[in-house]
């Protein structure tokens, strides 16, 4: 039992390199997924073991797994776009819900878990913990119900030794995204754009503004959640890095030069700007980004670079 971890959504982007860092750290990691939309050369070097079962069916997986002290919950459908809304709920919320009691029944001793920063909706930047909870789609939904189901079942069970950890990530991108095609990254679409020959298409004029994370800082911030008090924290850098700045560096590691082709914001609604205020995971977690949106381009696309900080 001693180090042994499962990580739900293993084969997916974040999932599979939680699988393996917490791997490389010498933890043994035990992988689950059901492969819909996660792809296995993700975990290409990952030598743990992988179940593959739908999150929501623990009578299934819980005996295969076996005896773990943490698990790190990615698993979910991540497609804002998806619109059934049974569907989501019951992927993202009722699967959840069913693992908290496994992991209650099963003596686990934290539980951290993939919230999004998604609850904000268009809440006014910067995003802060204590605004209340905005959703704006079913997914967002699901997601601050997933952090509603954390608190209500920490609230029935006072005397459990089990901490519950929210993490509200915000935009993510590195390695292992490419299997989530139209749901990756703005960041791998404009790189797809641009590798391609073609001039990177953003609305006008490019000055919307986004708290873009790499995926290697969140992958620290599940490391350190898992001593962390129960609660739900942003995942964020606390830094904006705007449309045409991620084109420009984009251009830096390509080596071109393209400028961007502006076209019309069709959406009446549009959200302009996201930023997390880093404040509250800094206290809890002791959990900063180290990777400014420009370095961690050139570490994706181009090769390892030295996190700022770490000078
Ligand atoms: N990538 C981001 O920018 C971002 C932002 C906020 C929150 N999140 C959250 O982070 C988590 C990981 O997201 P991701 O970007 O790695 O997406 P992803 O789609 O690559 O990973 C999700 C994984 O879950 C698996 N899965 C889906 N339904 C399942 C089920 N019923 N049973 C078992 N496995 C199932 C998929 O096959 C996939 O491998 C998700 O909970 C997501 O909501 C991601």
């Amino acid at each position: 039992m001693k180090g042994r971890v499962l990580v739900t959504g293993a084969a997916g982007f974040i999932g599979s390199n939680v699988c393996k860092e917490l791997s490389r750290r010498g933890r043994t990691v035990v992988g689950l997924d059901d492969f819909s939309v996660g792809h296995f050369k993700n975990l290409a070097g990952f030598q743990g073991d992988v179940v593959a079962a739908d999150v929501g069916d623990a009578a299934y997986w819980g005996p295969r797994v076996g005896p773990v002290e943490a698990i790190f919950h990615q698993a979910a459908i991540t497609d804002t776009t998806v619109m059934d809304q049974l569907k989501m709920m019951r992927v993202n919320v009722e699967a959840f819900r069913s693992l908290l009691d496994w992991a209650a029944r099963n003596k686990v001793r934290s539980v951290v878990y993939a919230s999004s920063a998604g609850v904000y909706g268009d809440s006014p930047v910067p995003m802060r913990e204590s605004a209340a909870p905005k959703p704006l789609n079913i997914y967002a939904f699901s997601k601050a119900t997933m952090e509603s189901v954390a608190a209500d079942f920490l609230r029935r069970n006072p005397r459990l030794k089990m901490n519950v950890v929210g993490l509200r990530y915000f935009n993510v991108f590195g390695p292992g995204e490419s299997f989530k095609a139209k749901a990756a990254s703005m960041i791998w679409q404009l790189y797809l754009q641009m590798k391609a020959g073609k001039r990177p298409r953003v609305f006008e004029f490019g000055d919307q503004y986004r708290d873009f994370i790499y995926v290697k800082d969140v992958v620290a911030a599940n490391a350190l959640a898992e001593k962390a008090k129960s609660g739900a924290y942003n995942v964020c850098t606390g830094r904006k890095t705007t449309f045409n700045q991620i084109i420009a560096a984009l251009n830096g590691v390509l080596g071109t030069d393209f400028a961007p082709e502006y076209f019309k914001n069709p959406y009446s609604f549009y959200q302009n700007e996201t930023l997390g205020d880093p404040a509250a995971t800094k206290k809890a977690l002791g959990f900063s980004a180290q990777f400014t949106a420009e370095a961690a381009i050139r570490d994706y696309l181009q090769g390892p670079a030295v996190p700022v900080g770490a000078a």
